[in-house]
């Protein structure tokens, strides 16, 4: 890239969104920060609220890394429940004091995570938030969850990085008249919960201001425990520039935008219409036979708006490729991931006492059981079929994969860390075993599904 192509992009642009963050980012290569979980009154949206908070805000700070940085959070627990920390999608170890998940702090306790971002991390956008096998669903459902973005030079785009961007987190949340969390019954669990109030990084129906002419970039994050986005911008087309994994090969134009948990996906859009206001639309979406609980699911609802301001700009393309595609080769490792369970699965039933359970190949999560042993260096095929009437967003750690084409039996070249495997249908994934020795965790994202078992261990062996 000439420095003059830089220097021109660097056009005038209004900051669109005021994100109520912190972001952390050192010159010496190091990004220190301070997590605190507690749950305080906050402001969601426009009303006030007692939900779990990062640092007294909803969502938690943005923390933006670049790869090579050594990262260090210091974590304190002020809640009254065991918590810790998950760094969803980066590719860093899943042991020590790195992206652990079996590292827990007691109500009162700290973890100190250190870890490295390897120097050929891909830039994208990736989030925390904690992963206590049970209690997954109610910590994130109230409120904790925050952007961890990396930056990488080498795979940065130009024409993408002078645009002006909102950093959203999506969140619902479900409170009553007085501010309290409404607790879920159990079919709500078993469904999956989800909130009447939508917030985007905090903010109930936001304007985003971008130049009349010009480019805004949207990076949203479902940090929802259960709720699917399906959104649409009134009268523009989204161009998908980037998914959980970073950048896509080839800008992909979207009418609309399905997000499930966990997933990411950035859009640039250009302001290429009247002078005016449009609308960012959530469109129903049924997530299978119990998984519309709430009335919302059968409407458009608007969750932000777009405001064209002036000075209008002169806006610039954008490149055709945004980064060399790259492929797994083929598998030596296949497994068969059989996505079960619902009411009264285990044999139990609900008179048994409980009996909700959804498994993975008919077993519910033992955190000292290992599912599936593999190798470094190694390429595995996994399938997921999932015989259930709901969907499940499959979500597996420390390395991403590519979703195989049906069609072809070829891997597409986007790099995918959760994967909607729907109602009835069946999915293959492949990734490469990189780098890291040790237990992983694979599992629904939809959090409730988590903690009501399905979730299983991968432990990955050095190569010989
Ligand atoms: Cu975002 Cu194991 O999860
Ligand atoms: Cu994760
Ligand atoms: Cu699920």
């Amino acid at each position: 890239m000439p420095r003059t192509r830089r220097e021109f992009l660097r056009l005038a642009s209004v900051a669109p969104f005021a994100v109520p963050a912190l972001r952390a980012s050192g010159e010496s290569g190091v990004v220190s920060v301070s997590l605190e979980a507690t749950e305080v009154w906050t402001s969601v949206g426009d009303r006030a609220a007692l939900v779990y908070t990062f640092n007294r805000q909803v969502p938690g700070p943005v923390i933006e890394a670049r790869a090579g940085d050594e990262v260090r959070i210091v974590f304190r627990n002020s809640l009254s429940e065991p918590s810790n920390l998950h760094f969803h999608g980066l590719h860093v170890p899943s042991t020590g004091s790195a992206d652990n998940i079996m590292l827990e702090a007691e109500p009162g306790g700290t973890i100190e995570y250190r870890f490295t971002i390897p120097v050929d991390h891909p830039s994208g956008t990736f989030w925390y938030h904690p992963h206590i096998h049970g209690s997954a669903a109610r910590q994130v459902s109230r409120g904790l969850a925050g952007a961890f973005l990396i930056r990488n030079e080498a795979d940065s785009v130009p024409e993408i990085e002078a645009a002006p961007q909102a950093i959203l987190v999506l969140q619902d949340f479900a409170i009553d008249a007085s501010g309290r969390v409404i607790e879920p019954t159990q079919m709500e669990k078993m469904a999956g919960r989800e909130g009447s109030l939508i917030t985007l990084s905090g903010m109930d129906r936001p304007t985003l201001q971008m130049n009349k002419g010009g480019w805004l970039r949207l990076r949203f994050i479902n940090a929802s425990a259960s709720r699917f986005y399906r959104l649409q911008v009134e009268d523009h087309s989204m161009l998908q520039i980037a998914t959980d994994g970073g950048l896509v090969p080839v800008i992909e134009p979207r009418e609309e935008l399905l997000i499930s948990p966990g997933e990411r996906a950035e859009v640039m859009i250009r302001g290429d219409r009247e002078a005016g206001d449009y609308r960012l639309l959530n469109l129903p979406y049924s997530r299978g036979a119990m998984g519309t609980v709430n009335g919302l699911d059968y409407q458009k609802v608007e969750v932000a708006r777009i405001r064209y301001i002036e000075p209008s700009v002169d806006s610039w393309d954008l490149p055709e490729r945004l980064r060399d595609p790259q492929i797994l080769g083929a598998p030596s490792v296949r497994r068969t991931m059989q996505l079960g369970g619902g009411m009264g699965s285990m044999g139990g039933g609900m008179a048994m006492g409980g009996g909700m359970a959804f498994t993975i190949n008919g077993r519910t999560f033992n955190e000292n059981r290992v599912d599936a042993r593999g190798t470094l260096g190694a390429v595995e095929e996994w399938e997921f079929i999932n015989s259930t009437a709901m969907d499940h967003p499959m979500h597996i750690h420390t390395d991403p994969f590519q979703v195989i084409d049906p069609s072809t039996g070829a891997p597409i070249p986007v790099w995918k860390d959760t994967l909607l495997v729907k109602a009835g249908s069946r999915t293959r994934v492949r990734m490469a075993l990189r780098d890291y020795s040790g237990l992983r965790m694979f599992h629904c994202h939809i959090l409730d599904h988590e903690d009501l078992g399905m979730m299983g261990t991968l432990y990955a062996n050095p190569s010989e």
